[in-house]
């Protein structure tokens, strides 16, 4: 494994955390396929460090670690492990073939959380943080700690912890605000002081963590940064655990944008961020709100005509970054109806998008065949959307919509008739429903029974135009499970349909993943 993933002076250290503590978003689980593609990506944006996983929470997650380990050359592929031998070695035999590795060890460190949570004494506490340390240093010398719950922990025991942590050996120390409870200036200033106080500080890396919970994440990463931080972890969309983490699109557009306050770079190339966006809200059904900054759908659509006016005369009058450098319009008009297999093949791959096997690339090809005769013009997010099924394993896709006829008719009750492959054996059912779509809903269950229970229902297009293809998301939820079902098509009713059976062949694939903070 190589030890220098180099920076350069001036560059602040993307740590993206999408897929760990974006995975903690509920029913944003995603499977080993769905992360593969997202951290292709990742490389692809150029983020610096890509935390896969938590190779302890489950035999899915260190696959998934390993697989992207194996795959990714520019970016370091990090595991997440709680400060214990068993998950140290977990993370360090999952990141064994990683070009750069690194093991991302972490223990509470607040009292709240040493007493309540832990049941350890500060003495405990340091001797654990270290030994972790020195586990994780037998894999690889690139080592992060993080002290859970820094924002509320005592200043004078961080210091004590990161001192022995990096005597030990750990090379990055991580101040988490895991709560979301700081803002701005106490959380630059802590960041200062431990630089301050801790000895040989400067020879690691310092970085931030940052919760959104009072809607502060990226505000208080970007105070830190001002502060001596050189590693921000954040995660596309400000996908993550309760209100989420600071979004990895906002920290690097200020640092660019602001260059002037900052002076600083990162190594993210710009053009890929809505791409990311887009791919990681389709894979794990969280829409991006329309007024979300950087990549919402409006956040470079201006309303007023005074505003058209100014930006027609002169672009700068209300825009401060050009949408173009974020990736929006990036949309290529990528296939047409006459397009072959060649090319179809040659496009998925410049996209990131590997196909395992020649007949999975043979149905995507023919969905595509399918669409363009519905479509006139095909995007890259339909194709995203187009091959999405594809990532399902073969084994674990217990249902297939076969055929869907619904009637919608006014002043009458909508009534769905449709046929369903239940592992191979096809089943027939009708319902009636309130709507369309829930009469759909109301046939699948006649059939199935899962009794989960639908807790979301969302329809976005993936493009823009009445030709474009509806994406419906639904959120399904049983036995303490919560998973995200996809579908996409022209008409909505049938996206829905998909979608409703892509969530119930998850519910029926995800094995049971622990979360790192319990
Ligand atoms: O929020 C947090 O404290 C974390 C740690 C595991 C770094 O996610
Ligand atoms: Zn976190």
């Amino acid at each position: 494994m190589n030890t220098n993933n180099q920076i350069a002076s001036q560059e602040i250290i993307i740590f993206d955390t999408t897929l760990r503590d974006g995975e903690q978003s509920p029913g944003a689980s995603m499977t080993k396929e769905e992360k593969i593609r997202i951290a292709r990506q990742l490389e692809k944006l150029g983020v610096h460090v890509i935390e896969a996983g938590f190779a302890a929470a489950s035999p899915g997650d260190f696959d998934a670690i390993s697989e992207i380990a194996k795959i990714i050359k520019n970016s370091t592929v990090c595991s997440l492990a709680r400060a214990s031998e068993n998950d140290v070695r977990r993370a360090g035999e999952a990141i064994k073939h990683a070009a750069f590795g690194r093991i991302h060890t972490f223990i509470a460190t607040s009292k709240i959380h040493m007493e309540n949570k832990l049941r350890m004494t500060e003495d405990q506490v340091v001797e654990r943080a270290v030994q972790a340390v020195k586990w994780a240093l037998e894999y690889t010398p690139d080592v992060e700690f993080s002290a859970e719950d820094a924002v509320r922990s005592d200043i004078d025991f961080l210091v004590r912890v990161f001192d022995a942590v990096i005597e030990a050996g750990a090379t990055t120390i991580n101040v988490p605000d895991t709560v979301g409870y700081s803002i701005p200036a106490p959380w630059g200033e802590r960041m200062a002081t431990l630089i301050k106080r801790v000895k040989n500080s400067d020879k690691v890396i310092w970085s931030t963590h940052c919760h959104n919970d009072l809607g502060m994440a990226v505000a208080n990463s970007l105070a830190a940064v001002s502060n001596g931080a050189r590693q921000v972890e954040c995660t596309i969309n400000g996908l993550g655990e309760r209100a989420g983490n600071a979004s990895l699109e906002e920290v690097v557009m200020a640092i660019k944008t602001r260059s002037d306050i900052f002076n600083l770079t990162t190594r993210i190339d710009t053009t890929q961020i809505v791409p990311t966006s887009k791919l990681v809200s389709t894979i794990t059904g969280y829409p991006v709100q329309p007024n979300k900054a950087i990549v919402g759908a409006n956040a470079f659509a201006h309303e007023s005509g005074i505003h058209q006016d100014g930006v027609l005369k002169h672009r700068e009058t209300y825009e401060i970054m050009r949408a173009e450098d974020v990736g929006w319009n990036a949309n290529k008009l990528t296939l047409g109806k006459l397009s072959g297999r060649n090319a179809f093949r040659t496009r998925l791959k410049e996209l990131g998008i590997e196909l395992e096997s020649e007949d999975a690339v043979n149905a995507a090809f023919s969905r595509f065949k399918d669409l363009a005769d519905k479509k006139s013009m095909i995007f890259d997010e339909d194709l995203h959307a187009l091959v999405s099924g594809e990532f399902v394993h073969e084994a674990s896709e217990n249902y297939k919509l076969v055929y869907l006829h619904v009637a919608s008719i006014t002043g009458e009750t909508p009534h769905a008739v449709m046929t369903i492959s239940d592992n191979g054996q096809e089943k027939r059912a009708e319902a009636d429903g309130g709507g369309p779509v829930d009469a759909s809903f109301k046939a699948i269950e006649s059939l199935v029974n899962s009794g989960a229970e639908l807790q979301l229902y969302s329809v976005n297009n993936i493009t823009s135009g009445t030709d474009a293809q509806g994406e419906v998301t639904v959120r399904l939820a049983k036995g303490g499970r919560i998973v995200n079902g996809q579908g996409a098509d022209t008409d909505i009713v049938i996206a829905s349909a998909k979608a409703y059976l892509n969530g119930l062949n998850k519910l029926h694939a995800k094995d049971e993943k622990m979360n790192p903070q319990v």
